[in-house]
């Protein structure tokens, strides 16, 4: 049996996870918005016509922060199309998706909608169409308490107290030559920076994201932070990272090991805005907003078969299978490991978009592989991450060398007196035994040790067979004379949480 060993300190500390890094984002993209949150006349659908199956399971998520509405979305988007009376509301041709965008979802709906599922909004503002007045002017609707044309407006639709939004995305992959309005950075960094300067002058207290390369696979990768930070450092709090994967020849350890990808695409990106910062002499540190990532592969080729202008057609309903929870379980633990960077990250996207939630229009709610390490991570990685000292057997495989077999990461709860491990097991053939080395705490017992496992590694759930794959809590872990030992299985999704004693 291969063997692991970590060794952790409670005073080695990587950072304090800002909760945020749990994010999520809802586009109105395929079914995402209509029939994925909001169906009124649906069986769940409340009072406001929100669905409350989906409400509940976003809130089994405990997800922080949503962003809203977009994505390529919002490159076309007019925000004033979806405030007032629903009937007077314009139907439009939504360019980025090829639909039409009915408008009967908004601002002000989703802020309701977002208060319900406990979560914050983070709004994205159109750079691809609009500038710098449709900005400032959406900051002043949604944030300025009264006494003014934009926020009296909001009044009058019967939102008598601001939104109070903190977050804001300056555009949206602006970098990329499919996005309505695509510019080049030099272009966008202007444009980015003059509107910054301005919707903070409506509410200093908000704070901002600048579109970063919306892949590190862009030919313009490095070049465009470089260039946008030039013209934005002093103006913006975030740079945005994004990153999809799949698994589109097979080769499961490979694909497994696409995190490493992503810790890559991090560090590069911190290594960017420091060299801006170096040459500003700033003072200032920039934090990541890694504002997309997930698996999303599985629905392309039914993509291209959707007939344009149909109103929320099925698009992007990735199915996701049992390997995809392992990555996603790793990509968590890849931004756990650079919390002291990333400030903020959504899983694109929440709900039947690429998401970790499946509604359907006629029945009801299921949860997803992806589901689980997702809460998982958000229920228990809260407090510090401790820096490991990982010694693991590795695999070579044609886009990585030296693959560890062992990912994984502690988290020092010190308000519930726990010590968390998020662990994923990638080998597809053995168990494996990790050992950890836990000399710097007393009195540690074993809480549980739940394992997300299945025989087969393309296992999925659906609306017939929900539970199909679902984690249990017969996992095999002791704590022996300060060490942990724990039997994670082949290819296994592992949450450990122990209990610390009193300081002897
Ligand atoms: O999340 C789906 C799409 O992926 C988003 O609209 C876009 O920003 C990215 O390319």
């Amino acid at each position: 049996m291969k063997k692991a060993e970590i060794v952790i300190h409670r005073d080695f500390q990587i950072g304090r996870i800002d909760r945020r890094i749990y994010g999520s984002f809802v586009e109105h993209l395929g079914r995402a918005v209509y029939q994925g949150i909001y169906q009124p006349g649906h069986p769940e659908a409340d009072e406001e016509g929100f669905r409350k199956d989906t409400l509940e399971l976003v809130r089994e998520l405990k997800v922080p922060i949503i962003r809203y509405p977009g994505g390529n979305f919002v490159s076309g988007y007019n925000w004033e199309d979806g405030i007032g009376p629903r009937e007077q509301r314009p139907r439009r041709l939504e360019l980025a998706w090829r639909t039409i965008e009915t408008n009967h979802v908004g601002v002000n709906e989703f802020a309701s909608w977002a208060k319900k599922a406990d979560s914050e909004v983070m709004m994205a503002v159109n750079l691809g169409t609009k500038g710098v007045d449709s900005a400032r002017y959406l900051v002043e609707y949604c944030n300025h308490e009264k006494g003014s044309y934009w926020s009296d407006l909001r009044r009058s639709h019967g939102y008598e107290e601001p939104h109070n939004i903190k977050v804001w995305c300056l555009g949206n992959e602006m970098d990329g030559p499919w996005q309505i309005g695509h510019k080049t950075a030099d272009e966008y960094g202007r444009l980015a920076c003059e509107t910054a300067k301005a919707m903070k002058w409506v509410d200093p207290g908000i704070e901002l994201v600048v579109c970063g390369s919306s892949g590190s696979g862009m030919p313009t990768f490095g070049d465009w932070e470089a260039t946008v930070l030039e013209h934005t450092y002093e103006h913006v709090d975030y740079i945005s990272l994004h990153t999809y994967y799949g698994n589109r020849d097979g080769d499961t350890p490979d694909y497994l090991a696409s995190s490493l990808n992503m810790d890559n695409f991090i560090r590069s990106v911190a290594s960017i805005c420091d060299y801006v910062k170096a040459k500003k002499r700033s003072r200032k540190t920039l934090y990541l907003s890694f504002d997309e990532w997930n698996v999303w592969y599985h629905s392309n080729d039914d993509d291209r078969r959707i007939q344009p202008w149909s109103i929320a057609p099925h698009q992007l309903e990735d199915i996701y299978n049992f390997e995809d929870a392992l990555l996603v379980g790793s990509m968590l633990i890849t931004l756990l490991k650079n919390a002291d960077r990333v400030r903020i990250a959504c899983m694109a996207q929440l709900v039947n978009v690429i998401a970790p939630i499946m509604t359907s229009g006629k029945g009801g709610a299921w949860r997803q592989t992806i589901f689980y390490p997702y809460r998982d991570v958000s229920t228990y990685g809260n407090g510090v991450v401790l820096s490991p000292v990982i010694k693991s057997p590795c695999y070579d495989t044609k886009s990585y060398n030296e693959v560890p077999y062992l990912d994984s990461i502690a988290v020092l709860n010190e308000e519930e007196n726990e010590l968390i491990f998020f662990a994923v097991n990638r080998d597809l053939e053995e168990e494996m035994l990790m050992e950890a080395d836990l000399r710097a705490f007393t009195g540690l017992s074993l809480v549980s040790h739940t394992v997300l496992e299945n025989d087969d590694l393309k296992a999925v759930n659906s609306e017939e067979n929900p539970y199909n794959v679902l984690p249990h809590d017969n996992g095999k872990a002791a704590v022996e004379e300060g060490r942990l030992k724990a039997l994670l299985p082949k290819a296994s999704w592992n949450v450990i949480r122990l209990k610390i004693g009193n300081k002897e």
